[in-house]
């Protein structure tokens, strides 16, 4: 069996911008294992975790930004994009290993769509749900990009 752990810090880590995080990986030929820890592995603290599944062909979810929830989004199983926008461009992640989060601050507006069949879409965030932390209107989202309080 070849195993390895990641040390990884988030000292340097610009929590302005979205980054792809390695994840431990424990190679194995009955199977490879990821696994993440509260304070080791994720530049937040985990407060909820939910997946999207079973997402339809040509189906788009998303739409919203966050005020104050960070984000690690991570493909557990399959491939699906992840367009996350700060108001002025627009970039794309394709996520499709399950050792790798996309950071996802707040401010960013997000869709994630091109969901291959059988797709997991997994989630780790900051805070418990809480609606009151969305912007689902786009306009809104530009508004408050507009007086820089996104
Ligand atoms: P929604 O935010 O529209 O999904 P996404 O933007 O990821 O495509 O959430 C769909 C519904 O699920 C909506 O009614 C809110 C609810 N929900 C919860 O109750 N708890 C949660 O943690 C999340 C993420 C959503």
């Amino acid at each position: 069996m070849i195993a390895f752990t990641i040390m990884i810090t988030f000292a340097s880590m610009d929590k302005t911008k979205p980054t792809i995080i390695a994840l431990p990986k424990i190679c194995d030929p009955r199977g490879n294992l990821t696994f993440v820890e509260n304070g080791r592995h994720v530049p937040f603290d985990i407060a909820r975790a939910y997946w999207v599944y079973d997402v339809p062909g040509g189906e788009e979810r998303g739409g919203h930004s966050h005020h104050q929830s960070e984000e690690l989004i991570i493909a557990t199983g399959g491939s699906f994009n992840v367009n996350l926008s700060d108001g002025y461009e627009t970039k794309t992640y394709t996520l499709n290993r399950p050792f790798e989060g996309l950071y996802v601050p707040p401010g960013y507006w997000r869709t994630l769509d091109n969901f291959a069949s059988g797709s997991v879409c997994m989630v780790l965030t900051s805070t418990p749900y809480d609606e009151a932390d969305y912007v689902r209107d786009h306009d809104e989202f530009m508004a408050l990009v507009a007086t820089g309080k996104k």
